[in-house]
C-alpha cells in the first residue's frame, strides 16, 4: 500500500479503521482532510456553499495531496479521510497519479448508518444523513466498496489489510521497477466479478479498445483467428445471460440476479475458416481484455461454461464460427479477496457470511517443481 483513501457516508468508521489499519503498519500518516479544510477559518465555507465552497474543497484535496506527497517522500503510507464526490475522486486520482491512490467505499445499510449516527449523538438530522448516503451510493470513481454493516473495526482494517497490504510499499521495496509493482498491482486486482453494478453503462467504444488489446496480443503461429461479438445493448444482454454459467462451486447461488447483472458482453469466437483448434489464444485474447477492464475501473469473469447451442441460437452465429468464450463485463459489486489454500488443499472459491467472495490461490513452492540455480 502507498495511499488509501476512505470514503463513505458520516458515521461510516472511517477514523477508527484508519486508527486500527495504521498500527498495522511500519510508518503511516493518516489525514483527516475536514481538518485540512478547516485550516481555513476566514471565509470557511461548507463544500455546497457556492462557488467559494467549492473553490475551498478543491483546495482542500490538493493541499491533502502536497502533504499526501510528502509524507509517501519521507517513508510514509497514507490514509486519507474524506467524503468524496466522482470529482474529488478524479481529481485525487490526477493529483497523485503516479502514487497510485486506491479508493475504497465503505457503505453499510442506510439503517446501520442512522443508528450509528444515533449512537455519535445525532450529529447530523436524519436528512442530512440520508443526502450524504444518497450521494455516497452514486460515487462511480472508486476501486472497492465493502459494504461495512457487520464488520467491526478491527475486522475491517484485516479486509483493506488483506485487500492492500500485500502490495509491496512504495517504499518497503525501492529497487522494484515501478511497472513491476503496477503490474503486479492490475493482475491482483483483475478477479472475477459475478455481480455488477446494472445501472452503471460501459460503452462500445470500450469494448473496441479492449477488443484492441486482444488484437495485440500474442497468437499461435501469428494466424490471429479470433473474432468478437460486442454487446453493451440491455436487451442484447437479456439475450445472452440465460446462456452463461455462473460460479459452480457456489451451489445456492443461481448466478447473479436482475440489478447485479453484467452490462457488456464480449463473445470470443474462433474463425475455423482459419484454423481447426485455437490452443491458448483465446486464453490470452481474455486475459489480455481483462486486465484491460480492470485498468479501466471495470471487472468481470470469463464465462467458458456456456450453452453454446442457445447461445448460437440467439446470436444468429454462423458455423463457421466456434464458440470459445463469453466475458462479462461491468462495474463490480463486490468485493473478492486472495488467499493461500489451507492445509486440506481446498481449492474452491466461498463466500462468507458478509457475502466477500474468497480465491484460495495455491503457494508459488507448490508450483515450481524444480528450479535451477545460476
Ligand atoms: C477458461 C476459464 C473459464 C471459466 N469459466 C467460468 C464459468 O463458466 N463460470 C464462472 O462463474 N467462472 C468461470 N471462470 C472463472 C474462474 O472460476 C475463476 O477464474 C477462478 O475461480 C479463480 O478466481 P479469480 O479469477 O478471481 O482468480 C472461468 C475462468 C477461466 C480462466
Amino acid at each position: 500500500m502507498k495511499v488509501l483513501i476512505l470514503t463513505g457516508p458520516s458515521g461510516v468508521g472511517k477514523n477508527i479503521v484508519a486508527a486500527v489499519l495504521a498500527g498495522k503498519l511500519s510508518r503511516c500518516a493518516v489525514i483527516d482532510v475536514d481538518v485540512v479544510r478547516w485550516m481555513v477559518l476566514q471565509p470557511h465555507k461548507a463544500p455546497w456553499d457556492g462557488e467559494e465552497g467549492k473553490a475551498q474543497q478543491k483546495l482542500g484535496v490538493q493541499n491533502t495531496c502536497l502533504l499526501t506527497r510528502s509524507f509517501v517522500n519521507a517513508g510514509f503510507d497514507v490514509i486519507i479521510l474524506n467524503v468524496l464526490t466522482d470529482e474529488t475522486a478524479r481529481l485525487y486520482k490526477a493529483e497523485l497519479k503516479e502514487i497510485e491512490p486506491k479508493i475504497v467505499l465503505l457503505l453499510p445499510t442506510l439503517d446501520e448508518i442512522k443508528r450509528r449516527n444515533a449512537v455519535r449523538g445525532r450529529r447530523l438530522t436524519d436528512d442530512e444523513v440520508e443526502r450524504v448516503y444518497d450521494c455516497q451510493q452514486h460515487l462511480t470513481v472508486y476501486d472497492t466498496e465493502i459494504d461495512n454493516t457487520h464488520l467491526s473495526a478491527k475486522e475491517l482494517a484485516a479486509r483493506l489489510a488483506d485487500l492492500y497490504l500485500s502490495t509491496p510499499s512504495f517504499h518497503v521495496n525501492p529497487t522494484d521497477s515501478q511497472e513491476d509493482t503496477m503490474l503486479q498491482d492490475l493482475i491482483r486486482k483483475n478477479r472475477s466479478y459475478r455481480r455488477f453494478h446494472q445501472n452503471v453503462p460501459v460503452e462500445l467504444e470500450t469494448l473496441r479498445a479492449l477488443v484492441n488489446l486482444a488484437r495485440l496480443s500474442a497468437s499461435g503461429a501469428n494466424l490471429q483467428p479470433l473474432k468478437y461479438i460486442l454487446s453493451c445493448d440491455p436487451e442484447t444482454n437479456a439475450g445472452i445471460f440465460p446462456h452463461t454459467r455462473w460460479a459452480d462451486y457456489l451451489k445456492d447461488w443461481g448466478g447473479p440476479t436482475e440489478g447485479e447483472r453484467p452490462v457488456a458482453y464480449i463473445v470470443i469466437l474462433g474463425d475455423t475458416e482459419i484454423r481447426q483448434s485455437f490452443g491458448c489464444d483465446h486464453g490470452i485474447a481474455a486475459q489480455s481484455i481483462m486486465l484491460g477492464a480492470t485498468e479501466r475501473g471495470l471487472g468481470g469473469c470469463i464465462i467458458g461454461s456456456i450453452d453454446r447451442d442457445g447461445l448460437r441460437q440467439t446470436l444468429d452465429i454462423p458455423e463457421r464460427y466456434e464458440i470459445l468464450l463469453v466475458l462479462a463485463l461491468g462495474r463490480p459489486r463486490e468485493t473478492v479477496v486472495l488467499e493461500e489454500v489451507g492445509p486440506g488443499g481446498d481449492i474452491r472459491y466461498y463466500r462468507d457470511t458478509e457475502s466477500v467472495h474468497h480465491v484460495p490461490k495455491r503457494s508459488l513452492d507448490e508450483l515450481i517443481l524444480r528450479e535451477y540455480r545460476r
